[in-house]
């Protein structure tokens, strides 16, 4: 569909993880000369860097199909073998939020990944007994953001962990324009840059800025988005000059308003400003450490002085 399209679909294309990417094709390229599947792959970091987009261009350097599942996604064990069964040898099979993935399920996958086989259990009781079907070889992508849920059984069954980091305001300012131009919009340079600054290191931040920005383009009747257009736009979206967000400042003031800057519990903040507690792990506190606007500490959550400079506001004495 017209989404899908916007993401690259070959290393090529891809700006931005060149570590990764660069890794990833001399994995690709001798698995292929060897004329084997490419070992099982585990994509870590935060969300919206490309986890899944770099599964799809895994799959399409190798020229086979991409099945795409996620952890909460397989509630049975039979559910996960039905998947597998139904493989093309060489599949690249996609696995978003991994972590979630409940243990009896995980345990379908340890042969599966190990040996490309599952026991299946036929009967109850005494009279039970495990048959043992072959599947065809496949490549396992695994995504998450915690990798650090993970158990170690699964985790050391994976041949190549990568951990996407965060992008450079050049590479993020080359993706909006690589996608302005697939969207058919006229963008200036520096209005480029200033979606680039303010999208959290995120190219899905910065592509969806772009579009909030090309609607206030269109509707004030606008043909290129200028530096100017991008700043006035990206004010009323309430996104400031670092990226945050209101979600981002609810968090920050909150801590300094409600808990002299902290330590604070990660259950308590979420209470306090209405976030669900894995939604400010997962989303809003990575970038927030990051830029150490946030450190954690054994008592919790606590605000540095540069969120009190950000702010403009007198930061207190310790
Ligand atoms: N769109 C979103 N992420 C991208 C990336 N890393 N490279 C090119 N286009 C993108």
């Amino acid at each position: 569909d017209f989404e899908f399209s916007l993401r690259p679909q070959s290393f090529d294309q891809y700006i931005g993880q060149s570590k990764i990417k660069e890794n990833l094709k001399i994995f690709i390229e001798a698995a292929k000369l060897r004329e084997e599947t490419l070992d099982h792959v585990l994509l870590y970091g935060p969300p919206g860097l490309g986890k899944t987009t770099l599964a799809t261009i895994i799959a399409n350097e190798m020229g086979t199909n991409i099945r795409h599942t996620s952890g909460p996604a397989i509630e049975r064990p039979g559910e996960l073998a039905a998947i597998l069964t139904s493989l093309e040898p060489g599949d690249v099979l996609f696995i978003d939020e991994i972590h979630r993935l409940n243990r009896s399920i995980e345990e379908v996958l340890y042969p599966a990944m190990e040996d490309f086989c599952i026991d299946i259990v036929i009967g109850k009781g005494s009279s039970a007994r495990t048959i043992r079907l072959d599947l065809p070889p496949f490549t396992l992508v695994g995504a998450t953001t915690r990798v650090g849920l993970l158990t170690a059984p699964l985790r050391d069954r994976f041949g190549v962990l990568s951990r996407l980091e965060y992008y450079q305001e050049h590479e993020l300012s080359k993706i909006v324009k690589r996608t302005a131009n697939l969207l058919n919009i006229e963008i200036e340079e520096q209005a480029a840059v200033e979606i680039a600054r303010r999208s959290r290191g995120t190219p899905r931040i910065a592509n969806r800025l772009l579009k909030r920005v090309r609607d206030f383009a269109q509707v004030l009747g606008f043909e290129k988005i200028s530096a100017h257009l991008a700043e006035d736009a990206l004010e009323r979206l309430q996104v400031d000059k670092l990226g945050l967000d209101h979600i981002d400042h609810k968090l920050l003031l909150g801590i300094i308003e409600k808990f002299q800057g902290g330590p604070v519990g990660i259950e308590t903040i979420s209470a306090t400003i209405g976030e669900e507690a894995h939604t400010i792990e997962d989303v809003y506190e990575p970038y927030l450490l990051q830029i150490g606007f946030i450190r954690r500490t054994p008592r919790g959550r606590i605000v540095t002085d540069l969120v009190y400079k950000h702010f403009q506001m007198e930061v207190p004495k310790r």
